[in-house]
């Protein structure tokens, strides 16, 4: 229907006739000429009706924004004085000679330019919010991204192999998604939480090298870079070990950001064990851009008489560590408080803080809510440890070392970007060197720090049952300015390490053969040495885009509460489908005696 997309029409088309299709964006009437700004996928063009054309003239009086034309007309240049050198067609316009309305247009629900609209209506009425000059290159953005990754993988010898969507569990550790059968009654589906035991089986196959972009459902609590359906780049590798992967997958991620984003990552990402990551930045996904680090203290305080202090300290569970902040001393009152306030969000007891005024001055330079309570001698070994200079402010956190790296840990990003200290640019690493297992205080067990299936970094079973936790695993984050953009490990290929680790989770014979059972056998029959990784490719967009959460980047995410507003999805279903899959609605008993139907089989 058109000759040309609007928003590539510039000078060098001066003269020349061109068809343009797109959406009305605006509609000016000026002292008796009409202004149209056409806009379609590439971008805005001024459109000029002028009355001596009556017939075309009367049709663009009618015409409101988002109704759909095809225009035909001659590009000009826009007389002296209104040209808009911001815009790629600013020094032109078409002075049209044919209009057609292909489509009118309700009043929409909100303006395209209007960046202040609620997400659940940019969600419900989405075909509107995509039409946005930032959602589709975004949606742009994603399209090259995943082109750049399939042709970087392909030229490497991967082969792209699809893997069903319904299956059996598969456990990355969320609740899952279930379809119940109509053939098999009373049995579910569930669809994959990955492609895991897939891939692994596919290595088994000899496939050698297998990448697929794979959706993944996890019915988890939801967050700005979570969503119940995600998209994965699922990646795995035969007779690799960790160097392998890594490299590989280092190479690419060099390759995608020197290509979409002109961005240089690096000579190579720097290792971080993940000891090292919970003691420095009291997280495993460390942020590297903002340069604030806990600092360990729990030797400098064992003895001292403030027990807030002295009894985590002690503690081999415990730890005190503190953040010291350059120029600190100039947060009011009020910004410490809500720092405070923000750090018992995540558990801890409060925030005690020195403002160090006058660090020559000894005692008496340090203005501080806890300082009568510590000793001349532990008060100078702080100052040296946190190398607080006059004007810095120490905050400190004391407790179990699980509260004290989430609280440190989150305040060291949220004092970084309040008070401006992330450091422009692109800040890659691997964290390394997980704990296979954490013991599960609740459960009275040990869980998987990753998924079972991530290979110990103990050869030995015997070894491993007897000391599960001392033993790291084989496993590898890439994280990115702060998120964890991909996850993967070497994987066991022994059949009895395998059963050594289910066997560790709790996860008896019978158990083990009904859920994985396919997988123990496939172990059996020649199972090559193998690892792999997957990328949230939502998060990596994410983060190119400079979008704050990956509903951003996706066409049709889901809310909160994990529904989807355009869809209306999830809905009730007929009661014939409900019959033939011979399920029905369960009364249940309620608080107050009264009866409500929840769904179940
Ligand atoms: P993992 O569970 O770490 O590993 O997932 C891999 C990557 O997927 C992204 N991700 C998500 N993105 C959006 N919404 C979610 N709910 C979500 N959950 C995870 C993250 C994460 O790094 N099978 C293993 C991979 C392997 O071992 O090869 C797995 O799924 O960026
Ligand atoms: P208190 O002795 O409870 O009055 O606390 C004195 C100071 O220590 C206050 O500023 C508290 O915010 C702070 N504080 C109390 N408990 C902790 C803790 N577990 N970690 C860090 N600071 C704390």
């Amino acid at each position: 229907m058109r000759s040309h997309y609007c928003g590539v029409v510039d000078a060098g088309f001066i003269d020349q006739e061109v068809t343009l299709c797109g959406w009305v964006h605006r509609r000016r009437d000026h002292g008796g000429v009409i202004f149209i700004d056409l806009r379609d996928r590439e971008g805005l063009i001024q459109v000029v009706i002028d009355p001596d054309t009556a017939e075309i003239f009367s049709i663009a009086e009618q015409v409101r924004n988002e109704y759909v034309l095809k225009i035909t007309g001659k590009v000009r240049a826009r007389p002296p004085g209104t040209t808009n050198d911001d815009m790629p067609t600013g020094q032109i316009e078409v002075l049209a000679k044919d209009l057609v309305v292909l489509n009118a247009a309700e009043t929409p629900p909100f303006q395209i330019d209007d960046d202040d609209v609620q997400e659940e209506t940019r969600m419900r009425y989405r075909y509107i919010d995509l039409r946005r000059p930032k959602m589709q290159q975004r949606m742009r953005l994603r399209s090259a991204v995943t082109a750049k990754l399939r042709s970087f993988l392909d030229a490497e010898g991967f082969l792209d192999v699809e893997t069903p969507i319904l299956t059996r569990a598969t456990p990355e550790g969320a609740r899952d998604y279930l379809v119940p059968s109509r053939t098999h009654q009373g049995e579910f589906f569930a669809l994959p939480q990955s492609p895991q035991l897939f891939k692994q089986i596919l290595m088994m196959s000899g496939i050698d090298r297998y990448y697929q972009f794979a959706r993944c459902f996890r019915d988890e609590d939801l967050r700005a870079d979570r969503q119940p359906e995600f998209s994965q780049l699922d990646i795995e590798m035969s007779f690799v070990e960790e160097k392998d992967v890594m490299g590989t997958m280092e190479r690419m991620m060099k390759e995608l950001f020197a290509s979409e984003l002109n961005v240089d990552l690096g000579e190579s990402f720097p290792t971080m064990t993940y000891a090292e990551a919970m003691m420095r930045y009291g997280s495993d996904k460390p942020d590297l851009r903002i340069d604030l680090e806990l600092i360990e203290l729990s030797d400098i305080l064992k003895n001292v008489d403030f027990k807030v202090f002295s009894g985590p300290a002690s503690d081999p569970q415990g730890r005190v560590a503190a953040i010291c902040v350059k120029d600190g001393c100039k947060l009011t009152r009020k910004v410490i408080d809500q720092y405070d306030e923000y750090v018992r969000r995540y558990g801890a007891k409060g925030l005690a803080y020195i403002k160090c005024n006058d660090v020559a001055a000894g005692r008496d330079g340090l203005q501080s809510p806890i300082v009568k309570n510590i000793d001349d001698e532990s008060l100078a070994k702080i100052i040296e440890a946190t190398g607080a200079e006059t004007g810095d402010l120490i905050f400190f956190g004391a407790g179990k070392s699980t509260v004290v790296n989430d609280s440190l840990g989150a305040l060291r990003i949220k004092i970084g970007h309040d008070q401006g200290l992330v450091a422009e640019g692109w800040r890659p690493l691997w964290v390394v060197d997980f704990p296979m297992f954490e013991w599960d205080e609740r459960e009275k067990r040990w869980s998987a720090l990753h998924h079972p299936f991530t290979a110990p970094s103990i050869n030995d079973p015997a070894q491993l049952r007897s000391e599960p936790g001392s033993a790291l695993s084989r496993a590898y984050d890439m994280v990115l300015n702060g998120s964890e953009v991909g996850g993967g490990s070497i994987r066991i290929h022994d059949n009895n390490m395998q059963h050594a680790v289910l066997e560790l989770l709790g996860i008896g014979p019978e158990e083990a053969e009904d859920k994985f059972g396919f997988l123990l056998n496939a172990l059996r029959y020649g199972a090559p040495p193998h690892g792999g990784l997957a990328f949230g490719i939502d998060r990596i967009v994410m983060l190119m885009a400079g979008a704050d959460s990956i509903r951003d980047v996706m066409a049709f995410p889901k809310t909160q509460s994990a529904s989807c507003p355009l869809t209306n999805a999830p809905g009730k279903v007929s009661d014939r489908q409900m019959r033939e899959l011979n399920l029905r609605p369960r009364k249940v008993a309620e608080k107050a005696g009264e009866e409500s139907t929840k769904a179940d089989s």
